[in-house]
């Protein structure tokens, strides 16, 4: 049987409905599943939400609500969101869901069984927002959590513990033999360096639910719940059928990639892989960890919902369009790297690139096919203008390397040498000369293959901009954009001459900086 890509999300707390920062994720998750999919890729694709802890359940409290009930209604808005933003997930799962709290206490007990979970007491700190334990020593200025800044509390509770400090050498060996598990390098580094110089202390897993009794049992002690991480990473193979499905599970496991915030690295790449090592699982192939948001032309600020700052991707999908706003986030900013969002820089992206360079590009074109040939494509010369010849020749291999490897900036870069070519031979042709000196069929060879250039980069833009994309391939050739593979359908000369395409409206209009 064939092997799905599988690829994932974090999933996402639904203290608060989703802002910039979970959106950004979700595109960026999604664009690598659209391109797998555009390769002919068989892809499974899962996001979702969640849902234990004390902090959403304090999050319902405060509104006066029963806790299932308001996470239900956050879930609706993560959902609306993807829908709007065209997030092609193949799976959504929640963390209170049945098929998940099964596939949690199934760990919990193959790993007592092993002996590495055990009951201790644990004496030190507590941080709410991040759901994280800390030691003393770890405290910045003794009371503030080193990840969020954030006042934690004290705690001296008797829990369970995950025997992190046994696989300590294991997880040092793997990394040094996978330096490309970890992406960017130099979040490889960091957690390298982490595991070769500190030593590991085993991992808290449980909280006493008389402290906290929203969460998943521990099945062989009923006074506990187990701790918000332990639960929530499982999720990745829960949702693949680990231990009750196994020919799902290994069809979809190991994951291809795991796409996070930098903010969640540590878990992802230090607790993950031992987790999955103690119970006897592979390693996913990559953790991608990607930068922040951070909030203002300035940008100083993490954007997150306890900073009160967020930028709500709703207001912006209705006044910029789901495409546009995908394509902002994917090119502004290298993955890894932080960015600043701005509305003024959102503009300025739209304006070059979309409006001047991509959107002017089809539009213009579809002018002329109606002027010239009654928005009928002409028959032509099939072999490839000079111009093309060596960019289309690279642009393939260039882009596959580039997508495969999430770095999207610069795959759209290889993508717009093609869109600047196209551009520059309307400039350098003068087709409107053509027309006026009646020279029919240098006109023709001219527009067909315009519009080849067209097609083609429609194909490999379709990642980025899918509604946009999909609805001009369709007009293009009336067939749907992942009818064949990529590779095959960048074939130069697909194009059926004699073809109607219709004209409509203007792609990607020009918005005022205000
Ligand atoms: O951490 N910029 O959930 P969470 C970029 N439930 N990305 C951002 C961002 C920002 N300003 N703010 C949030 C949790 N994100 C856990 C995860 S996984 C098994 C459990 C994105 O709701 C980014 O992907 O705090 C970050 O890692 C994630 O949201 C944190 O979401
Ligand atoms: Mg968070």
């Amino acid at each position: 049987m064939s092997r799905g890509v599988y690829i994932t999300t974090p999933l996402y707390y639904v203290n608060a409905s989703p802002h910039i920062g979970h959106a950004y994720t979700n595109v960026i998750s999604d664009t690598l599943a659209r391109y797998f999919r555009l390769e002919g890729e068989e892809v499974f694709f899962l996001t979702g939400t969640d849902e234990h802890g004390q902090k959403v359940k304090n999050a319902a409290l405060a509104e006066g609500k029963e806790v299932k009930e308001f996470t239900d209604n956050i879930v609706d808005n993560f959902i609306a969101l993807w829908r709007k933003l065209n997030i092609s997930y193949d799976d959504f799962i929640r963390t209170t869901q049945a098929r998940h709290v099964k596939v949690v206490k199934e760990a919990l007990i193959r790993l007592h069984k092993r002996g590495d979970i055990y009951l201790s007491v644990y004496k030190g700190f507590y941080c709410m927002p991040c759901e994280s334990f800390w030691l003393a020593s770890q405290l910045k200025e003794g009371k503030f959590c080193p990840d969020c800044g954030r006042e934690v509390e004290e705690v001296e509770e008797k829990n369970y513990f995950f025997r992190l400090s046994r696989y300590q050498d294991w997880l040092q060996r793997f990394l040094k033999s996978n330096p490309g598990f970890i992406f960017p390098d130099y979040r490889y580094n960091e957690v390298l360096s982490f595991v070769e110089n500190s030593r590991l202390s085993d991992l808290c897993i449980s909280r006493p639910k008389s402290r906290v009794d929203w969460g998943i049992e521990i099945p062989f002690d009923k006074n506990y719940v187990t701790y918000v991480w332990f639960d929530a990473l499982l999720n990745y193979i829960s949702a693949a059928g680990a231990f009750f499905d196994e020919e799902r599970f290994s069809r979809l496991w190991p994951a291809e990639v795991h796409f996070i915030g930098k903010d969640i690295l540590r878990q992802h790449a230090v607790y993950w892989p031992i987790m999955l090592k103690a119970l006897g699982l592979e390693m996913p192939k990559r953790v991608v960890a990607h930068g922040w948001w951070l909030a203002g032309e300035e940008g100083k600020d993490k954007i997150s919902k306890s900073k009160g700052n967020v930028v709500g991707p709703d207001e912006l999908i209705d006044e910029f369009g789901s495409d546009a706003l995908r394509f902002f986030l994917l090119r502004e900013v290298p993955l890894g790297l932080d960015g600043k969002f701005s509305r003024r820089a959102l503009i300025l992206r739209i304006n070059s690139d979309l409006s001047n360079d991509w959107g002017n590009l089809v539009f213009r074109s579809l002018n002329m096919l109606a002027k010239y040939f009654h928005s009928r494509l002409p028959e032509a010369k099939k072999s490839m203008p000079s111009r093309y010849i060596s960019i289309h020749q690279n642009l393939y291999s260039q882009y596959q390397k580039n997508m495969k490897r999430a770095n999207f900036t610069r795959a759209l870069e290889e993508v717009w040498k093609l869109i600047t070519a196209a551009n520059k031979s309307i400039e350098e042709e003068k087709p409107w000369q053509l027309y006026k000196d009646k020279k029919t069929d240098e006109l023709s060879y001219f527009i067909y293959h315009l519009f080849e250039a067209i097609r083609v980069a429609c194909l490999f833009l379709y990642p980025f901009l899918p509604s946009s994309c999909r609805d001009i391939y369709r007009r293009f050739t009336g067939k749907d954009i992942l009818t064949r593979p990529l590779k095959e359908a960048i074939e130069w000369g697909s194009l059926e001459a004699g073809q109607l395409i219709d004209k409509g409206n203007p792609l990607f209009p020009r918005f005022d900086v205000d």
